[in-house]
């Protein structure tokens, strides 16, 4: 006797779109055909409706300190609004801190947000550590220590001086060589610091101090030349790299060359940049916008989208990182306080699912980005599809509802979004958690906590 079956829906998955009954057992799945209402103990009704695997959010910040505050999801609204907006594993961002001239360890910072994870969790989650400082290489010995511990991917910032979370070339190259060795995957947000630097200084002397200048101080070279730079690394070391939040058509082509070449790395670009271009920071509210790399102009817009189809681009996650209004607003004279970051991690599915049901993708490439390619990427051996043996991670999809987000139908703890207004045909009616209902037509109905920790594999 199975526990649960999702009857009379169609399942998506990367490869195709079938009409298929989905029987769960505990909190796997452990059937796919034509199965008789008798075989379960509850029947859910999906007629009409797509069986989607719940999809994974590669790339998010919560609690995160940036820019003198904290992001304003925490775990526990960061989560919850996850699973409502069909994800049901979260990748948080774990800060390696520096105090002076002392540096937190890997995995005691991994400790430290696990701690803070763990009670309060609705959804699934995995950690990326973000190297900041190597001590002197005393931290290479942690390397395998974290992949052993299912830790199989960390990140280089390559901007952010100012904020303590940059790391040099030089120490980049030596966490490419260290990780590959260990089976780690490096991720990197390549852009170019120092003309940054010397771009935000020449503005402030010049007063010019608009949110357009947050634009104008990124040109959008800064980005295609830090992933050549990057990706040089790259195929010196022959580790494998994974290109985060690829907002510019420079940086899509750089991506495709290097593709050709046979170099082993992957593009990630997030919702924000396949909807919005830079002319959203000439808008009165143009600071709540304020995040990096920034919106770029339309050419690059579309070179996303045809990259997304062309299949260039391997996952789509949000970089959640949200502030509230008020500290959006500390930067309404001078765009360099204003601290970096929008939200999405509500939006990543429906957004996608949606342009699959205009035709701009399909479904089993919506699915593909957000949920197959995330799982086959980092790792989570146990998700990122409707497969027997899976997790029961499982998204029930309507795609004739029609859904206008707003701040007010949102999960997070913000007060304001980027997203206010947009309008999506097609919405998440239910997803489920390793079998468990957790979000049911606009509420959130599972318990917190219940969120696992997803030990990953190695990247070999
Ligand atoms: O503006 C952003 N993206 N904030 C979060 C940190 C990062 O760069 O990923
Ligand atoms: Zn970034
Ligand atoms: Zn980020």
């Amino acid at each position: 006797m199975f526990d649960i079956l999702f009857q009379g829906g169609k399942v998506v998955t990367a490869e195709g779109v079938f009409e298929a009954d989905v029987a769960v057992t505990g909190e796997k799945i452990a059937c796919i055909g034509k199965i008789d209402a008798s075989a379960a103990s509850k029947v859910v009704d999906v007629t009409g409706k797509l069986v989607l695997p719940g999809a994974i959010d590669a790339h998010t910040h919560l609690a995160m300190p940036f820019g003198g505050t904290v992001s304003a999801d925490d775990y526990k609204a960061g989560t919850r609004a996850a699973v409502c907006g069909g994800v049901t594993t979260v990748f948080d961002y774990v800060m390696q801190k520096k105090y002076g001239d002392k540096v937190d360890g890997i995995m005691e910072s991994v400790e430290k947000r696990m701690a803070m994870c763990a009670p309060v969790a609705a959804s699934d989650y995995a950690f990326h550590v973000a190297i900041t400082n190597l001590d002197d290489g005393r931290l290479l010995s942690e390397f395998p220590v974290a992949a052993e511990a299912g830790i199989t991917s960390f990140k280089c910032f390559m901007v952010y001086r100012r904020e303590n979370m940059m790391i040099d070339d030089g120490n980049i190259l030596t966490v490419l060589e260290e990780a590959k060795k260990a089976g780690i995957l490096v991720n990197v947000h390549a852009e170019n610091c120092d003309v940054i630097d010397a771009k935000v200084a020449q503005f402030k002397r010049e007063g010019k101090l608009s949110p357009w200048y947050h634009y104008l101080s990124r040109p959008e070279f800064v980005e295609e030349e830090a992933d050549r730079r990057a990706i040089y690394w790259a195929e010196y070391t022959g580790a494998p790299l994974y290109i985060v939040h690829l907002a510019n058509a420079g940086g899509v082509e750089v991506v495709r060359e290097a593709k050709a070449r046979g170099v082993k790395i992957y593009a990630e670009t997030c919702p924000q940049y396949l909807e919005f271009t830079s002319d959203v920071y000439k808008r009165e509210d143009g600071r709540n916008f304020v995040c990096s790399p920034p919106m770029k102009g339309e050419a690059s817009r579309e070179a996303l989208w045809k990259a997304i189809s062309d299949g260039f681009i391997d996952t789509v996650a949000t970089d959640h990182c949200p502030f509230m209004q008020a500290e959006k607003d500390w930067g309404k004279e001078d765009f360099t306080k204003i601290p970096n970051g929008c939200a999405g991690i509500e939006n990543l599915y429906p957004y996608m699912l949606d342009a699959a049901g205009k035709g701009k993708i399909t479904y089993e490439r919506a699915v593909e980005l957000c949920a197959t390619n995330p799982a086959r990427i980092f790792g989570c051996t146990r998700k990122g599809a409707i497969a027997v043996g899976k997790d029961a991670d499982i998204v029930v999809y309507d795609p004739e509802k029609d859904f206008t987000i707003s701040v007010a139908n949102m999960h997070s703890d913000y007060d304001h979004t980027i997203w206010e207004g947009k309008h999506l045909h097609g919405y998440p009616v239910q997803t489920w958690l390793r079998g468990k209902l957790v979000y049911d037509n606009g509420e959130y109905v599972g318990s917190y906590g219940e969120g696992k920790f997803v030990k990953r594999a190695k990247h070999l």
